[in-house]
């Protein structure tokens, strides 16, 4: 625990020098924030000033093996005593022990690893790979990107323009990056081609795919990206059509297919890769967060061995170099990591833990008409909130219905923070049923508080 005269110092200093994300220190300094966490073990981390609470976000969504993991710590340690960093043109243990360990874990013939600091570095570059890649094999026009509307791929200044959330803000920093190309999200709650089953969602959102890229022309486009789950949308699930006939209308045109495993990787959706849920392989793909628990910044681009080869022989290297890429602290980290994930079975936790979390939050919905949809896989969920069930109108703004339930859950004890009306869930990965307990249990009181102040309080 921090003193409350220190507590109230950092604060102050926090507001005054530190530019966090998405936050605005205005707002916070009238809310008393930014609460500041200064421990945290297994799904629980405590405050400054000795609150604990359950972490129902897990990070962000990325602190697979849970909080407080010594193995992780000492593994970093002894690395970075060892040897802290080492670049030009030479590598280290760890680095190829982590890309070995990728390619072992990873579908197929996904093989070959740039191991880099985050997930938007990760995307960033398995763009730049895949626009290379044409050109390598005399393919000079294709540069376009297929994304889908909805998705989250990053934030630096290339993938930014990937996908698109309401909430992203992009207007800023426009003009859009050349070459993207925005595809419906196979949402089967929302679908936006009208389709009213997860299947036919599935197969209107892959058709459209391959219209933009009969449209736009094959010879113009080099790859599609998609997360086989995608978080923004509140953990959508696609139909089982969905992710095969990508595949087959990529490799129809020659188009590379890009996973973002970003979020869903690592165990998050019951299986070590979500892509695996519909036994597809990617040409790329890319993976960051649970890589390492967010115990140090990593990520990795992992490309087919047969795609990479177009970059081998003199004078033909992929030119792309950043100072952190392969950092061998955190490439440690990422071993241990993987091994606590291995050997703890935390991926099958997931998938049973996860199950049962979704059943409890179905038992939720019979309670409460606010809960328009509950969906997910594994312990990567979502509850989507309507004004109206049956029509499935939304809230209209001036409700401020994140901010009151950010402060409802935080009286309950949970820190999990909400931007809209989709309540995205991913606790880390060691969560017991007993724990899912207490955060459904806190999720049931501040939805009847809220629909008591909404005035809708009612058994369905
Ligand atoms: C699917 C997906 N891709 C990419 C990113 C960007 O990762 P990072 O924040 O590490 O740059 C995120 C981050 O949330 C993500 O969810």
């Amino acid at each position: 625990m921090v003193s409350t005269l220190d507590a109230e110092a950092l604060r102050q200093s926090s507001l005054r020098y530190l530019w966090m994300h998405n936050r605005d220190w205005t707002q916070m300094a009238e809310e008393g924030d930014p609460v500041f966490i200064v421990d945290g073990h297994g799904v629980r981390v405590t405050d400054s000033e000795g609150n604990t609470w359950i972490d129902v976000n897990g990070g962000y969504n990325s602190v697979n093996v849970g909080y407080g993991r010594e193995e992780i710590a000492e593994a970093a340690y002894e690395q970075m005593v060892k040897l802290p960093y080492f670049p030009n043109g030479t590598t280290t243990i760890p680095t190829i022990k982590l890309a070995e360990k990728l390619a072992e874990i990873t579908p197929g013939s996904l093989s070959r690893v740039f191991a880099v600091s985050g997930g938007s570095e990760a995307n960033e570059t398995a763009l730049k790979i895949a626009r290379a890649y044409h050109k390598r094999r005399g393919d000079q026009g294709r540069y376009k990107i297929i994304s889908r509307r909805g998705s989250y791929h990053g934030t630096t200044a290339g993938v930014l323009w990937l996908g698109g959330t309401p909430s992203a803000g992009r207007d800023d920093f426009e003009p859009m990056y050349p070459g993207m190309v925005h595809a419906p999200q196979p949402n089967p709650y929302r679908c936006e081609l009208g389709g009213e089953t997860p299947s036919e969602c599935a197969v209107r959102c892959a058709q459209a795919v391959e219209d933009l890229i009969t449209f736009h022309g094959p010879d113009t486009v080099a790859a599609v990206i998609a997360e086989p789950i995608a978080m923004p949308q509140g953990a959508a699930v696609p139909g089982d059509e969905y992710w095969p006939m990508l595949r087959q209308i990529c490799d129809r045109y020659g188009v590379l297919l890009i996973a973002d495993e970003v979020i869903c990787g690592f165990g998050r959706t019951g299986k070590m890769f979500a892509i695996e849920h519909w036994d597809v392989e990617p040409d790329i793909m890319t993976v960051a967060k649970g890589i390492v628990s967010s115990y140090l910044p990593l990520a990795a681009t992992i490309v087919k061995q047969e795609i990479a080869d177009a970059f081998a022989g003199e004078n033909n290297q992929l030119r792309h170099v950043l100072t952190f890429s392969g950092h061998p602290v955190s490439a440690a980290a990422a071993l241990k990591n993987i091994e606590i994930i291995e050997d703890e079975k935390m991926v099958e936790n997931s998938a049973e833990v996860g199950a049962y979390f979704k059943e409890a939050l179905e038992g939720l919905k019979l309670d409460h008409a606010l809960i328009g949809d509950v969906r997910g896989l594994g312990l990567l969920m979502a509850v989507e909130l309507v004004a109206d069930r049956d029509t499935k109108a939304r809230f209209e703004p001036e409700a401020k219905i994140p901010d009151r339930l950010n402060e409802k859950f935080r009286k309950h004890g949970l820190i999990f923070r909400v931007n809209s009306e989709v309540l995205n869930i991913g606790p880390p990965l060691c969560i017991t049923r007993e724990e899912v307990d207490e955060i459904v249990h806190a999720l049931d009181l501040s939805l009847w508080e809220l629909e008591g102040e909404l005035g809708v309080a009612q058994l369905t």
